[in-house]
């Protein structure tokens, strides 16, 4: 049987869609209903309580949707308002990207020793150490904000001396901790793969909570017997706020053509679903 139903997927803005791409590489079949919250982006230095209700209407306005699982791709979202998101969903499935960044570290690590890096929020929170922990409390954990790479990426600096000077002075110091295995903690930074790879001079092991995220979508689908065995209907995507720039950066994201983006005001929608 096929589950037409469509996944939500969310993020602060529009870096959840590096979490859009690898779905759509492991569930051609699944129609994505995508929100950005592109009005209230970044989230990464806001308070707890503004994430969690910012997340609760996010929630309601994709359980009016119809679908059949939530993904979290926001790593901040994941990493402080994972319960709000669930108590709204019910009996839908959600998954944030905290929860399989977390796993792959455990199987990765063989020192047990990982670096983890997000945005304030996320580090503030702890949440992908406290995950790691409680998996294998042998693992040690060396969590590290980086909030100027969220502008980096979203001004184009992919590939720059100015990024590679500025992860340097982040990653030298998980570095010289000793680290084998190091977590991507924020939507962004799978697009700083390079650069990355080329910091850390091959020698710790890269963990991209997106690819993981999406192999574990596919796992509860297939579990639940909910997986769409052909495709219906094209992905949709909605925004809080439009810009031509965000045109722009939808398409480095999702690392392809973009579909025409929705705006829309969550604050009227969730109005009329009341
Ligand atoms: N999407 C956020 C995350 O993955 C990064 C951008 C923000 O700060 O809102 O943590």
């Amino acid at each position: 049987m096929s589950d037409i139903r469509p996944i939500g997927v969310f993020d602060s803005g529009l870096g959840g869609l590096t979490v859009v791409h690898e779905l759509r590489e492991a569930l051609p079949e699944e129609q994505l209903i995508y929100l950005g919250d592109t009005l209230r982006c970044p989230y990464g230095g806001r308070s707890i309580e503004a994430i969690k209700t910012f997340s609760r209407e996010i929630t309601t306005f994709l359980m009016k949707q119809n679908v059949k699982m939530i993904v979290v791709a926001c790593n901040t979202v994941s990493a402080v308002a994972l319960d709000d998101v669930m108590e709204i969903a019910g009996d839908i499935p959600v998954l944030g990207v905290v929860g399989p960044g977390s796993r792959a570290a455990i199987h990765t690590s063989v020192d047990r020793r990982v670096g983890v890096i997000g945005t304030k929020a996320t580090v503030r929170a702890g949440a992908y150490g406290n995950g790691i922990r409680a998996l294998d409390d042998r693992v040690t954990v060396y969590e590290k904000a980086c909030p100027l790479l969220v502008p980096l990426v979203e001004e184009g600096f992919i590939d720059s001396k100015v990024t590679e000077l500025v992860l340097e002075e982040y990653l030298d110091e998980l570095i010289d901790l000793g680290v084998d295995t190091l977590v991507l903690g924020c939507t962004h930074y799978p697009l700083l793969a390079k650069p990355i790879h080329r910091v850390l001079g091959g020698r710790i092991e890269v963990i991209d909570s997106a690819w993981w995220t999406a192999r574990e979508t596919k796992q509860i689908l297939t579990d639940r017997n909910e997986l769409a065995v052909t495709r219906e209907g094209h992905d949709r995507f909605y925004a809080t706020d439009m810009t031509d720039e965000f045109n722009r950066q939808a398409s480095i994201f999702l690392r392809g053509q973009m579909d025409a983006i929705i705006e829309i005001d969550l604050h009227n929608e969730l109005n009329e679903i009341q």
